[in-house]
């Protein structure tokens, strides 16, 4: 029976850049939804920026812009990331847009007709200079436990402790460094606890990951409190209908975004959105979420739907975190990568890949790790699959113009192929992705294996034994097709290159176990190529540079960085500063900001790798003076073991102050 669902992935913030965690979550559904499709579901993919909230007005604010160009500008950047990673929503809209006013307006007013909306007087934290009331997030001061400095209004980095902003020692507002002052103010709640007992019960029935179930279970222990759903002007957002000057809250309209894009998408297309949106309705309604924003997702958006008589989902699936090398992604390690970066020099579809691979039903986190991730695409995608097409091509176009054989040479093992349509689809359906993978390359194995086993290279020597060549090789050709038709929810372009190859229509799951005989296949071009591992050093340079640039824009806006936590004398008194001379500057192959330097300080000499490319040319720095961090413990690096650190000062880029000779300096002078 042929379902109708609506997929929806998470809305990205629109005042930041699409990174590989972000596509963690946009390629698991994306695969998801290309798998419905191909199995003839009528299946719609669609999305929205979010573009609403305090940060979002903020960071527009400090670049000079309207924050509907700021929006706009972000909107374009991420619909082009996504579409460059061969993630194809039906629909991408925004949040700020008129569909979704009237919903959200609409689902309010409901909720407020029928009893969920209540309001109260709450005290908060108020800048008195920028005149608006301060996020926990834009509030920074001192650890009322642990006394750390410039921590943010609601937790400490340092220590952990969550609290409220008004225990927070001198507390300043990030925005404009004023003491914020308690200020009062009306603001409307929705009654999350109206909705416990039906929500007890959703929960449970089989909409959600157990794990995800149990961890609700945990949070109605705790009660479901009234959820505050308003704030006051400044504010970028929706006024609500009956409130002047009081705004919806970003969460509010954030998943009404979700219905916002589909009516948009509605309108544009003739899908009926009354028939997937009412109470009643037969369709399916699923939702892709990280494991952060299960909260929003398993209990205010069920209820507020609910409280304005719509549908409820049918499933919220929750997928964990990325971490890139076992740790979380960063800036400093260059492992905060952006898809943009990524895309600058990798195919794509090496990283679906690698995540279908990874993923499961879970909610458990999943590392990159760029060795596993760079062995994983050259031994299977390169290796194993498209090996298969280029071992068996070549023969069939020489000698008999493309044409395959007209039966099967070995019809069991392609019954074998086939035969697992029905458990690797089982396997996608369920987001077994991983688990799909390995099926799909055992088979590749095999498929590999029997070519090896049948020798034709040694049998197209031999007299007379042409036409078993012929048909070892259609033979390959067609378990290839059988495993692309697999892998074509993960590697969609890929396998469009490969159906042109073959010369067919585009597969579905359907053909699988229809072989290609007697038909003409065209000249095989490579589908892939191996990852080299200069391509990964480049990725980890360029997102280190990433870093570089944006603390120079912060700078230009006067938001210095914070003074890092305070150490003692004998902390500081443990760095060994000496003065060293730049014997040989080079440049390191595949770095782009890195250069080689081997420094003299007095009692040997020390290779270190500093990034200071950008603002020297090597030649130049020969012989000049600079200080050492000389007791810096070794780093192994991709290029090399450095010995040590170079400081120089300056803005970045062009200028770095390095030291020149000069009398008084002499390399080993210890620098007090
Ligand atoms: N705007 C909200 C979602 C509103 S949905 C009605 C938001 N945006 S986000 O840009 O921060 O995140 C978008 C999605 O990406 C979320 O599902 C989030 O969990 C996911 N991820 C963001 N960083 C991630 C990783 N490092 N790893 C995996 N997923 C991550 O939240
Ligand atoms: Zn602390």
């Amino acid at each position: 029976m042929q379902r109708k669902i609506l997929v929806t992935s998470a809305l990205p913030y629109a005042n930041g850049s699409i990174h590989l965690g972000h596509l963690v979550e946009y390629i698991q559904t994306d695969i998801w939804v290309r798998f419905q499709k191909m199995r003839g579901h009528e299946c719609h993919y669609i999305c929205a920026d979010d573009a609403h909230g305090t940060p979002i007005m903020l960071r527009a604010q400090s670049e000079g812009i309207t924050p509907e160009t700021l929006i706009a500008n972000t909107q374009q950047e991420h619909q082009a990331d996504f579409a460059d990673f061969n993630i194809h929503f039906d629909n991408f809209h925004s949040t700020h847009s008129k569909e979704n006013q009237a919903l959200a307006n609409q689902i309010y007013l409901s909720n407020k007709a029928a009893g969920h909306i209540t309001t109260r007087t709450i005290s908060q934290a108020y800048d008195p200079e920028k005149e608006m009331f301060l996020p926990d997030r834009f509030i920074r001061g001192e650890c009322p436990k642990c006394h750390a400095h410039d921590q943010y209004g609601d937790n400490c980095e340092a220590c952990g402790a969550t609290y409220d902003p008004t225990d927070l020692i001198n507390p300043v507002s990030a925005v404009s460094g004023a003491t914020p002052i308690t200020k009062d103010s009306e603001h409307h709640f929705f009654k999350l606890g109206d909705f416990e007992n039906d929500l007890k019960k959703w929960t449970r029935a089989g909409h959600l990951q157990s794990e995800v179930s149990h961890k609700l279970d945990e949070w109605f222990e705790s009660g479901l409190r009234d959820w505050d759903i308003s704030r006051d002007a400044p504010y970028f957002g929706f006024e609500i209908p009956d409130a002047p000057n009081k705004f919806f809250y970003v969460w509010l309209d954030a998943p009404i975004g979700y219905l916002a894009s589909f009516k948009n998408y509605c309108d544009r297309t003739g899908v009926s959105f009354d028939e997937y949106m009412k109470a009643d309705s037969t369709t399916e309604m699923v939702h892709f979420i990280g494991k952060d924003i299960i909260y929003f997702h398993a209990l205010f958006w069920p209820a507020m739907l609910q409280g304005a008589g719509f549908r409820l989902p049918n499933s919220i699936f929750a997928h964990g975190f990325l971490t890139v090398d076992g740790k979380k992604m960063s800036k400093s390690r260059g492992t905060f990568i952006k898809a943009r970066t990524y895309l600058d020099h990798l195919n794509p579809e090496y990283l679906r890949y690698y995540y279908a691979a990874k993923l499961g039903s879970g909610i458990d986190d999943i590392d990159l790790n760029l060795e596993d991730f760079q062995s994983r695409i050259n031994s299977d995608l390169v290796g194993k699959v498209v090996n298969i097409a280029s071992r068996c091509a070549g023969y069939i176009n020489k000698k008999f113009e493309g044409q395959l054989s007209a039966s099967l040479a070995d019809a069991e093992l392609f019954n074998e192929f086939t035969a697992q349509a029905d458990t690797i689809a089982e396997k996608m359906e369920k987001r077994e992705f991983g688990h799909a993978m390995r099926d799909i390359m055992a088979l590749a194995d095999k498929a590999n294996q029997y070519i090896d086993e049948m020798k034709p290279w040694a049998l197209a020597k031999e007299e007379g034994k042409e036409q078993q060549v012929h048909d070892i090789y259609s033979m390959g050709i067609n378990l290839f097709r059988v495993l692309i038709s697999y892998l074509k929810p993960v590697l969609p372009h890929t396998v469009a290159q490969a159906e042109t190859f073959l010369n067919i229509a585009p597969l579905t799951w359907d053909d699988i176990s229809t072989p290609l005989l007697n038909h003409t296949i065209t000249k095989f071009k490579p589908l892939m190529t191996r990852i080299e591992t200069d391509k990964l050093d480049a990725i980890l340079e360029a997102s280190k540079e990433t870093m570089v640039t944006k603390d120079l824009a912060k700078e230009s806006n006067n938001d210095i960085e914070p003074i890092a936590d305070e150490i003692s004398f004998d902390d500081f008194a443990k760095i060994d500063l000496r003065i060293a001379k730049i014997v040989t500057a080079e440049h390191v192959e595949g770095a782009k900001k890195l250069l080689k330097l081997t420094l003299d300080i007095g009692n040997g000499e020390k290779q270190v790798f500093a990034g200071i490319k950008s603002a020297y040319n090597p030649e130049d720095l020969t012989g000049k003076l600079t200080v050492m961090v000389a007791n810096l413990a070794p780093r192994k690096m991709r290029f090399g073991l450095s010995e040590g650190m170079v400081l120089a000062a300056g803005p970045g880029g062009k200028d770095l102050f390095i030291l020149n000779p000069d009398e008084g300096a002499q390399p080993g002078m210890r620098v007090k």
